[in-house]
Order: C-alpha cells, then sequence, then structure tokens
C-alpha cells in the first residue's frame, strides 16, 4: 500500500487519508486547542509538544504502515483535518486488529466517528482480509463505548487495570467483532 495515495471514502465529503509531513502544523494545533478534552482518554497528548513531535508522529505512522502494515489516518471534512482513526495495532499474521479514535469535540455527535468505523470495518474484512477486529476503551468513556455497540460489536469483558493514562490506570470496556458477523450483518 502507498501512504500517498491511500484513500477511503467515508461519506460525501468525509474521507480518511494519511496525513501528511506537511500538514505537521495543523495536526499540532487541532491537538493543542483540544489538549484538555483529549488527555481525558489518550495517553499520547503530553508528548505532543510542538509541531516538531506532530511531525514525528506523522512519519512514524507512515514508517508503520510499512513495517508493521498499521493504519493511522487523518479524518478529514472537506479537505479538512478534523481527527483521527485506524488500526493502532495490527497483527496481520493472526489477522487481527484493534481499532482507536478521536474526533475534534465540534464534530462530536453527528455520527461521523461511527461512520468512519463502519468504513474501516469494511476495508480490514473485505480488503485486508481480517478475521478479528477489537475496539478498547475505558469503562468510564460512554461516548467511545457507543460506537462498538451501534455497530453490532460483542461486549467481551473489563480489562483490568488496562491502561495507564498518566497518573492511573483505568479499566477498559473490551468488544470484537468477526469478519463472519460484520458480513452477516451487511448482507443485503
Ligand atoms: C469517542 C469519540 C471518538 C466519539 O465520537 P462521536 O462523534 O461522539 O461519535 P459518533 O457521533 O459517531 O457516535 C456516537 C454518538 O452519535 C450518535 N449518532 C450516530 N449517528 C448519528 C447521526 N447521523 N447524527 C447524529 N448523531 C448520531 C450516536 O447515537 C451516539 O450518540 P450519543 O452521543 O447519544 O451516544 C469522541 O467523543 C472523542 O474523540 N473523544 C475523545 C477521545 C476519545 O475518547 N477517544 C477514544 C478513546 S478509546
Amino acid at each position: 500500500m502507498n501512504p500517498d495515495t491511500f484513500l477511503l471514502p467515508v461519506r460525501d465529503n468525509i474521507t480518511l487519508r494519511f496525513i501528511r509531513p506537511d500538514e505537521a502544523e495543523a495536526l499540532y494545533k487541532l491537538v493543542d486547542r483540544n489538549r484538555a478534552y483529549l488527555r481525558k482518554w489518550l495517553p499520547w497528548v503530553d508528548a505532543q509538544t510542538g509541531p516538531e513531535a506532530s511531525k514525528e508522529n506523522i512519519l512514524g505512522r507512515i514508517e508503520k504502515v510499512k513495517t508493521m502494515g498499521m493504519l493511522d489516518l487523518g479524518i478529514y471534512l472537506e479537505g479538512k483535518l478534523i481527527g483521527s482513526m485506524g488500526f493502532n495495532r495490527i497483527v496481520a499474521d493472526q489477522r487481527k486488529a484493534s481499532i482507536g479514535y478521536w474526533i475534534s469535540p465540534e464534530f462530536q455527535g453527528k455520527g461521523i466517528m461511527t461512520d468512519c468505523v463502519r468504513a474501516l470495518l469494511d476495508y480490514g474484512f473485505n480488503e485486508r482480509h481480517l478475521h478479528r477486529i477489537r475496539i478498547q476503551c475505558s469503562v468510564n468513556n460512554k461516548r467511545s463505548a457507543a460506537i462498538p455497540e451501534q455497530l453490532g460489536f460483542t461486549f467481551e469483558g473489563i480489562a483490568r487495570e488496562d491502561e495507564f493514562l498518566y497518573d492511573h490506570f483505568e479499566d477498559s470496556r473490551i468488544y470484537s467483532i468477526l469478519a463472519q458477523e460484520w458480513k452477516s450483518r451487511n448482507k443485503q
């Protein structure tokens, strides 16, 4: 896969693609503006100290698609970067992956992330031939849990003290969906 040309359409005006290194400033500003909101649930926010760190993050994403098949994409609304999502972990030989996501708060609650996850599930199961896709989120992150619940994932249980968030551990809710479940759910 070529990260320069990869594009996943979500809706008419929404696409997923790799963030380009020349967009480091835009990514940094988006994160910096929403630091408190993102920091509540995501462990990497403090490491985003400036556009240089964002550029490293972008280059890391491009490197990881080449070496590990990971797929960490920008969400673009009419060409404007509004968030990020993708396969933040993938074990290609076992055909399984995990999805991570965040979106700028002014675009929350419009179903955009649900549609992005839907597009990524189609891509993961149909194009990458994955077998199992997982979403994990803090037990307290109700908004995040609404996404796998709405898309027919199975709740598997709680992983205790699963994620370290700056100064404390959070328990995670673990959800998964299998290829056959997604395909039969989407059969016409
Ligand atoms: C978690 C997060 C990505 C959810 O994004 P979101 O924009 O709320 O997600 P969606 O809009 O797709 O779906 C969730 C809600 O929208 C509703 N929705 C779905 N389709 C909709 C539509 N077409 N129109 C309006 N609302 C819709 C859903 O029913 C759900 O409603 P709820 O808010 O009452 O639960 C966002 O809150 C976020 O980035 N949070 C900070 C970072 C974070 O927590 N990341 C996840 C770590 S595990």
